[in-house]
């Protein structure tokens, strides 16, 4: 199901009525005369949404009540949180998909507009940075695509991952953790993988036409959704917080993070996203093991450039420049 403020689903337009009186009732006669349908067909949207979890009160003549919405991720329930210009006002909510950075992107190819966001429930086969997969159970975290349009020339594009990095490790912490940021984009609680992001990109040599910024974030995963080999290195944001997470409001706070940097960035220039970085970064200072495509690289992570690459100073006294790995903690910082 995708959906806006202009797209609403009728499901969508009786929820908005039901929300609108509070506690109190609606009519059936007037959510029929309001949506141009029989009281049958609202009485039948009426029972789809309570399949989807909304709880909805039905006392004859008297009406509809809606008494409690589950914890989705529609624009129903995340719209009324948001205080972003674009971002997340349109949201493409889907109740499982392959990857929502496909979707967005085919999505951004036929001229979704900037600050649409591809939402789902779950993933088949969630995209992870260097081929690996993205594990995305259903109804339990957050998985989106924002795709962007930022007038950018392409070789700056990557620095929209370190813009993002920050704005959820920012997100993090507003939440009530220690979230840092793991070069190039992961972001860790006590060492420990709570989000990933996925930038992707449509540009020719001159001009970037958008980007896709697909981001993961671990929210409710408890121990026993994560699969065996993930159980030492991953987490979430309940397992860190010892309570169950309200995703509506979390993936509210992250978009506006997201957009109040996206803007700052575009107005201002990468350096103050740069700082930021360092200043939120458990990998700076560090001895690190750099995995890249072609080689392994050992030293002490120094700084990151301008353009967010990894400044490795080596043994022999050398600086490398890193534009893509993994790194690995050597030992911690003294
Ligand atoms: C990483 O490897 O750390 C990046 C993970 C990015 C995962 C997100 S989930 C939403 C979006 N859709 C995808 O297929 N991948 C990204």
């Amino acid at each position: 199901m995708a959906a806006n403020a202009n797209e609403q689903t009728q499901e969508e337009l009786i929820l908005s009525f039901l929300s609108e009186s509070g506690g109190d009732y609606t009519s059936g006669e007037a959510l029929s005369s309001k949506l141009g349908l029989s009281r049958t067909a609202v009485w039948k949207h009426v029972e789809a949404l309570r399949a989807k979890g909304y709880r909805i009160e039905a006392v004859s003549a008297r009406g509809y009540r809606l008494v409690a919405v589950p914890d989705r991720l529609t624009s129903l329930e995340v719209g009324p949180l948001l205080d972003t210009r674009d971002l997340g006002r349109t949201i493409h909510h889907h109740e499982s998909l392959p990857s929502t950075n496909e979707k967005a992107f085919r999505l951004a190819q036929d001229g979704a507009r900037h600050g649409e966001v591809v939402v789902a429930e779950q993933q088949t086969a969630g995209k992870g940075r260097r081929g690996r997969t993205w594990v995305s159970p259903p109804g339990l975290n957050l998985y989106f695509s924002a795709i962007l349009r930022p007038g950018l020339p392409p070789q700056r594009a990557p620095e929209l991952t370190l813009v993002a990095a920050v704005a959820l490790a920012e997100s993090l912490r507003d939440a009530g953790v220690e979230a840092a940021i793991k070069w190039p984009n992961d972001v860790h609680i006590d060492g420990l993988k709570v989000a990933g992001i996925l930038t992707e990109l449509s540009a020719e040599p001159e001009r970037v036409h958008f980007v896709i910024v697909g981001v993961g974030v671990n929210l409710n995963s408890q121990v026993e959704h994560f699969p065996e080999e993930l159980r030492a290195t991953a987490t979430s944001l309940s397992l860190a917080l010892g309570q169950p997470v309200h995703r509506a409001r979390f993936a509210a706070s992250l978009w506006t993070r997201l957009e109040e940097w996206l803007d700052l960035y575009l107005d201002t220039g990468f350096d103050a996203v740069r700082a930021r970085w360092k200043a939120l970064s458990s990998t700076l200072g560090q001895d690190v093991l750099v995995r890249t495509d072609r080689h392994e690289l050992r030293g002490r992570a120094e700084d990151i450039d301008p353009s967010g690459a990894l400044l490795v100073r080596t043994a022999e006294g050398s600086l490398e420049r890193v534009l893509a790995g993994d790194v690995e903690q050597l030992r911690p910082r003294r």
